[in-house]
């Protein structure tokens, strides 16, 4: 590996761009290849690009040249619709590059289900293989899942996730894959919801059943849903409901409640809006024991641990 990280991003529309403008201004990284299907999407991000390493920028229409030997690349980052990301994932990581695959990992669970197994064995070869979850890294998570996993909360009983958002018609016109099964893979859940989804199930643990409703009640022309509603019941006992749309004008927030025996914290738009937990693990928790919730988080001596804070926090 040259010492600067040389990155290939493929799919350069709205967060390839993202990922591309980043990692260019990052002092570790120099982006050296463009892939895109559509030449002018990868000259539009060339164009705005500030390359200012010198190597040279391939623009390319495939990922093919990507992964041949001597390509100058050490890490992709795969930013083409969620149908096409292990297809690409599989042929990078193949080639021992190291490979971050945006969110959702893909649309298929027995695809999902392979390339995790093919990702271990790439990691065991000391090959990075990760995707796109960021909001667990938000200070707000990071909190709330240091003092579950502390105790904090008591028993983890329930919790309310909600992804009130507007996406006007314009938004799934302007490119032929999304609202699509075959390469959005679903609607407001699986492309807006899927990060909120993500942080319950962190949270909360494995889920043991899940009923679900859903509607198309603001688009047209879309296979899959625009607003969706469901009842989660998680293998800890723990209750949720989770309500993700696109068709809630003009777009309101993102917001998740989450409630035990001695504690209860809320994240509205990533920001931890309220925050109530007992000082100690199981301090005032009159259902004994933890909350259910595996592995650590922002324990003690974390940054964003709130450890010997009994606060109960509006901001
Ligand atoms: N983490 C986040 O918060 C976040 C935000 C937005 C999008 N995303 C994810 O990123 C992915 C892309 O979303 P977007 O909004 O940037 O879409 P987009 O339509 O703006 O961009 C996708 C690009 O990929 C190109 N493309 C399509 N098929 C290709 C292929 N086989 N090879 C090379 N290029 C190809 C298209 O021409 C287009 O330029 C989706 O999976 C989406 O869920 C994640």
């Amino acid at each position: 590996m040259s010492a600067l990280i040389r990155v290939a991003i493929i799919g350069c529309g709205v967060i390839g761009t993202h990922h591309a403008i980043v990692l260019a201004a990052h002092p570790r990284f120099e982006v050296t290849m463009l892939v895109d299907s559509s030449d002018d999407a990868a000259e539009q991000l060339a164009s705005v690009l500030v390359i200012e390493h010198g190597a040279p920028l391939v623009i390319v229409s495939g990922f093919e040249p990507v992964v041949v030997e001597g390509a100058p690349v050490d890490l992709v980052v795969v930013c083409t619709p969620s149908g096409t990301h292990i297809d690409i994932a599989n042929a990078t990581i193949a080639a021992g590059i190291h490979t971050i695959v945006e969110k959702p990992l893909d649309v298929d669970f027995a695809k999902a289900r392979e390339f995790a197994a093919l990702a271990a064995a790439a990691t065991a070869r000391g090959i990075h293989v990760s995707v796109i979850s960021q909001h667990r890294f938000d200070p707000a998570s990071v909190a709330i899942r240091g003092a579950m996993a502390d105790g904090r909360f008591g028993r983890v009983t329930s919790a309310v996730a909600s992804v009130a958002w507007w996406r006007s018609q314009d938004y799934y016109d302007g490119g032929d894959w999304r609202g699509t099964w075959a390469l959005d893979g679903g609607g407001a859940v699986m492309n807006q919801g899927v990060h909120t989804v993500d942080l319950l199930r962190w949270f909360l643990g494995r889920p043991a059943d899940v009923h679900a409703r859903t509607g198309l009640l603001a688009h047209e022309r879309l296979e899959v849903e625009d607003t969706a509603v469901a009842t989660v019941r998680f293998e800890s006992g723990a209750l949720a409901v989770v309500h993700a749309t696109t068709a809630a004008f003009p777009g309101l927030t993102v917001r998740l409640q989450v409630h035990g025996t001695t504690g209860s914290a809320i994240i509205d738009n990533d920001r931890l809006e309220y925050f109530h937990a007992a000082g100690a693990a199981g301090e005032g928790n009159s259902a004994g024991g933890a909350g259910g919730v595996p592995g650590g988080g922002a324990g003690a001596g974390s940054p964003w641990s709130t450890e010997n804070c009994v606060c109960s926090v509006r901001v």
